[in-house]
């Protein structure tokens, strides 16, 4: 299962700040773990600290979640690509066609010689339960929703969904092999669970049908973020 050149933990560096963030990143070793960048790090140290981490070796995973028209979405894309990042992501609920504009801006670039991203879909937020759906008009049980958008963003050319690991067999055996499922909300057995309600173990996780694992706080809180790290692999290699 450990495969050096597709690790399956992505570290989610939450941090403010780009120092905080690169304190983290000096422990870590880019064959054993992949970096996730979200909004509060993006909008704090801008692009220039994922092209830092791209040029240290890291497969990153942009993760800001584009909702918007089509055209701005593409657009965005485009630009993502051109850092080099490994993964980016997108809002199922943008619709098909922001999918589908989104997934040809990432292959005219690839066409242009950029490396082609994996694009994965945000389903449902992990937040939402279902009279947050209804309160959106959203109608049926979040784990309807849920596979109704990952299939309409398989449909539209993505590679993958972020899914809760509580989801992902159903998600496996709806979309197939290849399709990848990256889960956050992962706790080692003996881990705080802290805000995150709906956890999972890395291994359970991964025997649900996760092809990657989101953690942040269990490597990047702990005493030892790289014995974490390694114990996590360990956990999860067969
Ligand atoms: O510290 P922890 O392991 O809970 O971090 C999980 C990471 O995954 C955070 O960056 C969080 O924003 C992200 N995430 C999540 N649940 C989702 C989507 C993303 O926890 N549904």
């Amino acid at each position: 299962m450990t495969d050096l050149n597709d690790p399956k933990i992505i570290v989610a560096l939450d941090f403010s700040d780009a120092r905080a963030a690169q304190e983290m990143v000096a422990r870590l070793d880019p064959a054993l773990c992949r970096v996730k960048v979200g909004k509060e790090l993006f909008t704090a140290a801008g692009p220039a600290l994922v092209e830092n981490l791209v040029t240290r070796g890291f497969g990153v995973f942009l993760d800001l979640k584009f909702h918007d028209i089509p055209n701005t979405v593409a657009s965005a894309c485009k630009a993502a690509a051109q850092l080099g990042v490994w993964m980016m992501n997108v809002h199922a609920s943008g619709g098909r066609a922001m999918m589908q504009a989104a997934c040809e801006a990432l292959n005219s670039a690839q066409a242009g010689g950029t490396r082609r991203p994996k694009l994965i879909a945000v389903t449902v937020l992990t937040s939402m339960g279902q009279s947050d759906l209804a309160d959106i008009g959203m109608q049926g049980s979040p784990a309807e929703a849920v596979l109704r958008l990952a299939q309409l963003a398989q449909g539209a050319g993505l590679d993958g969904v972020v899914c809760s690991a509580q989801e992902a067999a159903l998600l496996r055996g709806a979309c197939g092999a290849g399709f990848n499922l990256v889960t956050p909300g992962i706790r080692p057995a003996d881990g705080v669970q802290g805000d995150q309600k709906r956890v999972m173990t890395p291994r359970a996780a991964v025997d649900a049908g996760a092809d990657y694992l989101v953690i942040g706080r269990p490597i990047t809180q702990a005493a030892d973020p790289v014995a974490m790290l390694q114990r996590i692999q360990r956990e999860i290699a067969v």
